[in-house]
């Protein structure tokens, strides 16, 4: 049997699977013509479910993606314009958060939306390394401070950022101005053979940091932890980030101090219509 099981009572023949397919391996059976992989279709397949999804009928189901685990869309929760419009402008870095661990059954739950973000040839190849200890997120802060020291002495323009010494100074001084006393930290990450790992890793971060205000949470990408983390192995070593995963980028999690009320002006877009 293939990977595909058809519901002749359901099917209608209609072919959408076929032309919806995006690698091109379901046809029509000669014959009776219901839809069935083409030889060799297994290995071509990439498991994106679409057609199981696109069936109008709900005919067809995958053995990999089967109909079961596929739910329908439900019309009464989807978003109109200025919903989604005010949504994604509304989205705020939070540098400033309460002293509130973050509970790990909301952290599961972010990662378990995250995980529907799109990634290349849907290898899903993303990992996660969740941080809920405080002390432990200091640390980590503390490694980039002394690998912030370490640039600035040998070579200031690798430090990344201009104010960098302020960040140092700033911890001298008893703030962390790299990870904000976040009481959450995660990292997405991804093996040498995710081809585009560090897009498909950026990509479920922001499907994370966009359904975070959804549980009272709030994010900020951890830069100034990221750009030591490329090079500085104590710090590597302290995260555990596994070898073989260059692919990675740390974001801070936690309930907000404060609220927004306004939607700040950014530049406008520069296109060129061609
Ligand atoms: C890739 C990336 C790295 C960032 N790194 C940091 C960082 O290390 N520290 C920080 O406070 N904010 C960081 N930010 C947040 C930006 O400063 C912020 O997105 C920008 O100022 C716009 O504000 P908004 O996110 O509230 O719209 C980062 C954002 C991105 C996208």
């Amino acid at each position: 049997m293939g990977l595909l099981t058809i519901d002749q009572e359901k099917c209608t023949k209609d072919g959408i699977c076929v032309s919806e397919c995006p690698r091109l391996i379901i046809r029509m059976q000669e014959g009776d013509g219901y839809p069935e992989m083409v030889p060799g279709g297994e290995e071509t397949c990439m498991l994106c479910g679409h057609c199981v999804a696109v069936c109008p009928h709900g005919a067809l189901s995958h053995a990999n993606v089967p109909l079961e685990d596929c739910p329908p869309i439900e019309k009464e929760l989807t978003v109109n314009h200025e919903q989604a419009a005010q949504f994604l402008r509304s989205r705020r870095s939070i540098r400033f958060y309460q002293d509130k661990p973050v509970e790990k059954a909301k952290i599961q739950r972010l990662i378990e939306i995250a995980r529907y973000a799109p990634t290349g040839s849907n290898t899903q190849l993303v990992e996660w390394l969740v941080f809920t200890d405080k002390a432990k997120i200091k640390e980590l802060a503390g490694l980039a401070v002394d690998w912030m020291r370490e640039v600035l002495k040998k070579d200031p323009q690798a430090a990344g950022a201009p104010y960098v010494p302020l960040v140092v100074a700033a911890w001298d001084a008893g703030y962390d101005a790299v990870l904000r006393n976040a009481p959450a930290l995660v990292a997405a990450i991804a093996p040498e053979e995710a081809r585009n790992g560090l897009v498909d890793l950026t990509i479920s971060l922001s499907y994370l940091e966009l359904a975070a205000p959804s549980l009272g949470l709030g994010t900020c990408w951890a830069g100034l932890l990221q750009h030591p983390l490329l090079t500085y192995r104590p710090l590597k070593e302290a995260m555990g980030l596994p070898d073989g995963y260059p692919y990675h980028y740390p974001m801070m999690l936690g309930y907000p101090k404060f609220k927004y009320l306004r939607l700040p002006e950014r530049k406008l877009p520069k296109i060129t219509w061609r």
